[in-house]
C-alpha cells in the first residue's frame, strides 16, 4: 500500500538538534518512508493533508512498561519498591492466570497507549504463557509495534510463592515456549517480536539467569531486565554477587547489544562504560524513579559516556501512560539533579553540575533515543525508516497562535501536549488511532 501525507514535521535527529521541516510531502510504501520532498515541488494531490496548526512527529517508543500492572495505574505510591511489589503489584499481575481477564486488560491498554502517541512498546507480560501470547496478539490486532516478554521469575527472595515459576527448568521451558508462540502468530506486518525477560536479579536464580543468557545467545532475541533501580535492589545484588547488576548481568550473558536496562538510578561510571561497550541501553523512567528510584538518573552523564538512552513509563511504577509526559518530567528531574533539593545545604553542595537536559534532548529520548536502544529503524521521519508517526494539534498548547517560532512551539509541544491534542496515529504506514483523515 502506498500513500502520501502533507505535513510540517518536528523531530530530533540528535540529542541536541531540533529539526523543523515546514510543509513537506512524505511518501510511504508498504510501511516505509520512501522520500520526503518540499510540498512546493510535489506534483499531484497528497492523500492526507494535515491542518495548518498541526505538526507531525515520530511516534513515541515506550522502552519499559509492565502490561499486567495497567489496572493499578495511578494507585499505590505510598510504600517503597519491595513492599509495592509484594503488597500491590504481584497480586495484580497474578490475576493474569485468567487469560480472558488478561485479554480484557490488554484490549483496554493498547488502544489507550496508541491514543497517547505510543507507537512502539517494550512490554513485560506476566509469568503466564497464555496471557503473554494474548498480549502480542492484542498488539497485532490493534496495530501497535511491540516487543513482548514473558516475565521469568523463580527466586524466593524476590517473588511470592503464589506468583513464581516453579523451577528454573520450568521457567526456561516457558520462556522458550513464549518465544515460539509469539513468533508463530499471524503478523503480516511484522509488528511484534519476543524479548527475553528476567524480571530482575532478586527474582531470578543463577540457574535461570544463566539459562536465559544462553537462550539469548542461541536465538538472538533481545533481552530486558531491571538494573540498579534503587538502593535496596542495587544493594541486594552486591550482597549476592559481590558486583553491581551490570557486571552480574554481563557474567550471565545478559548484557548484549540492544539489551534494555530499566531505571539504572544507581549505575556508576564504570557500569556506564561497560553498558556502552556492550551496546546495551537504559530505559530512563523519570516519573517512576521519583517514587521508587531513590535518586535521579543522570541522563547527561550516561549520554556523554556513550550509553544509549530512551524513555519508559514503567507502568504502573510511573503514574502516567504518556511518553510525552515522561519527556517533560525527564527535563524536570534533571533540574532537580543539577540544582539539588535540600535547601539546608549551600548552593554549591546541593546539586550535580551539568546535569540538566532540555526539551530537545527529552524528545530525542522519547523517539530516536529509544529506537537506537532497540536498533530499530524508527524514531525519525526520514527515507528508509518505518512510518510510525503522530499528528499533534497545537491549537490548545500554543496559546496565541502565529506569534511563536518553531522552536518555541516545539518546546510547548513537549511540555504541554497530551492525548487530547493527538489527532492521528500511524504505525507502519497504517492509521491506528484518531479521527478520519
Ligand atoms: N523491579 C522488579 N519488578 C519491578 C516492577 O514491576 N517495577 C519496577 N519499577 N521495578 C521492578
Ligand atoms: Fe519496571
Amino acid at each position: 500500500m502506498t500513500f502520501t501525507i502533507r505535513a510540517t514535521v518536528f523531530q530530533t535527529p540528535t540529542p541536541t538538534r531540533f529539526e523543523h521541516r515546514e510543509d513537506v510531502v512524505i511518501s510511504v510504501a508498504d510501511g516505509a518512508i520512501v522520500e520526503i520532498v518540499d510540498a512546493a515541488t510535489f506534483a499531484g494531490t497528497p492523500d492526507v493533508t494535515l491542518p495548518d496548526n498541526t505538526v507531525l512527529v515520530p511516534g513515541c517508543i515506550d522502552l519499559h512498561i509492565h502490561a499486567p500492572q495497567w489496572p493499578q495505574l495511578g494507585t499505590g505510591y505510598d510504600v517503597p519498591l519491595d513492599q509495592w511489589l509484594f503488597e500491590y503489584t504481584f497480586p495484580t499481575e497474578a490475576k493474569c492466570a485468567d487469560t480472558e481477564y488478561a485479554r480484557a486488560v490488554w484490549d483496554d491498554m493498547v488502544p489507550a497507549l496508541l491514543a497517547n502517541g505510543t507507537t512502539t512498546a517494550v512490554y513485560y507480560g506476566s509469568i503466564h504463557l497464555d496471557a503473554t501470547t494474548e498480549l502480542a496478539r492484542s498488539c497485532i490486532e490493534h496495530g501497535q509495534r511491540a516487543w513482548v516478554g514473558r516475565t521469568a521469575m523463580d527466586h524466593p527472595d524476590g517473588t511470592p510463592e503464589y506468583y513464581r515459576d516453579t523451577s528454573a527448568a520450568q521457567a526456561l521451558a516457558n520462556s522458550r515456549a513464549s518465544i515460539d508462540e509469539i513468533t508463530a502468530l499471524d503478523d503480516p506486518r511484522g509488528l511484534v517480536a519476543p524479548i527475553i525477560t528476567p524480571r530482575f536479579i532478586p527474582a531470578c536464580t543463577d540457574e535461570l539467569l544463566t539459562g536465559l543468557g544462553e537462550l539469548a545467545a542461541e536465538t538472538g532475541h533481545l533481552t530486558q531486565t531491571h538494573c540498579s533501580e534503587n538502593d535496596w535492589e542495587h544493594g541486594y545484588v552486591i550482597d549476592r554477587h559481590g558486583v553491581s547488576d551490570t557486571h552480574a548481568l554481563d557474567g550471565f550473558g545478559l548484557l548484549r547489544e540492544s539489551t534494555v536496562l530499566a531505571h539504572g538510578c544507581m549505575l556508576s561510571d564504570d557500569d556506564f562504560t561497560t553498558i556502552a561497550s556492550r551496546g546495551a541501553g537504559v530505559a530512563h523512567c523519570p516519573l517512576s524513579n521519583v517514587y521508587f528510584g531513590d535518586a535521579v538518573f543522570p541522563t547527561r552523564r550516561a549520554l556523554s559516556t556513550g550509553v544509549k538512552v530512551g524513555l519508559g513509563t514503567d507502568i504502573a511504577g510511573g503514574p502516567s501512560p504518556s511518553l510525552l509526559a515522561q519527556a517533560a518530567r525527564a527535563v524536570d528531574v534533571s533540574r532537580h539533579l543539577e540544582n539539588g533539593v535540600d535547601q539546608s545545604l549551600t548552593a554549591d553542595e546541593r546539586g550535580v553540575d551539568d546535569s540538566r537536559i532540555d526539551a530537545t534532548t527529552a524528545f530525542y529520548l522519547a523517539t530516536l533515543g529509544g529506537a537506537d536502544v532497540l536498533g530499530a529503524p524508527l524514531g525519525l521521519l526520514e527515507a528508509g525508516r518505518r512510518f510510525d508517526a503522530v499528528a499533534i494539534s497545537l491549537d490548545d498548547v500554543d496559546n496565541v497562535p502565529g506569534n511563536d517560532t518553531a522552536e518555541r512551539r516545539f518546546e510547548k509541544l513537549v511540555r504541554l501536549a497530551g492525548r487530547r491534542d493527538i489527532t492521528h496515529v500511524w504505525v507502519d504506514g497504517v492509521q491506528v488511532s484518531g479521527g478520519s483523515s
